[in-house]
């Protein structure tokens, strides 16, 4: 099922997830509906706050959009950043039609577990450490708008607020 993704400036987008205690039927359920919320609005990952769950709970696919061959589910992620720093653009389902340059780590040793409850240890790099920094922001209330310079953000925040003010007339 496609749940609806909340939008940026919803407050549920801000509130830290509490860890899965047990993988029920509910949590694959909603693992399952997270991904193909994800694949269905074309986006690479997808955290379980962004569907209004606050839940340490993300899906992943960095061969998407178009592709759909490296889906991962991550429960309690736990992340161990190394290497330089790299700047790169991002954008969030929780954020439409924006983008942004954000700085990262370059490595992440990636500790969780899978459906199964199984150790799903790994080590990423690049996009796909890029990526698992973005969706475990989200796991603690943190949007990638929040990690850009104040000006910046003064910015967007005036462009959202002309928009709503465009809407509501
Ligand atoms: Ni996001």
């Amino acid at each position: 099922m496609i749940l609806p993704v909340l939008q940026y400036p919803d407050p549920r987008l801000a509130r830290k997830a509490v860890p899965v205690e047990e993988i029920s039927p509910r949590i694959r359920e909603l693992a399952a509906d997270m991904a193909e919320t994800m694949y269905a609005r074309d986006g690479i990952g997808l955290a379980a706050p962004q569907v209004g769950e606050a839940l340490r709970l993300v899906v992943l696919d960095i061969s998407g959009p178009d592709r759909r061959e490296d889906l991962r589910v991550l429960i309690n992620p736990v992340l161990t950043l190394s290497g330089e720093e790299l700047t790169a653009d991002e954008g969030c389902l929780s954020v439409p039609e924006y983008s942004a340059k954000v700085t990262r780590r370059e490595f992440a040793a990636v500790r969780a577990v899978d459906l199964d409850g199984r150790p799903a240890d790994f080590d990423a790099s690049g996009r796909l450490a890029v990526c698992i920094q973005h969706e475990c922001d989200h796991l603690e209330g943190v949007l990638f708008i929040d990690r850009l310079s104040r000006l910046k953000r003064e910015m967007l925040d005036r462009r959202l607020k002309k928009k709503a003010t465009e809407h509501a007339r």
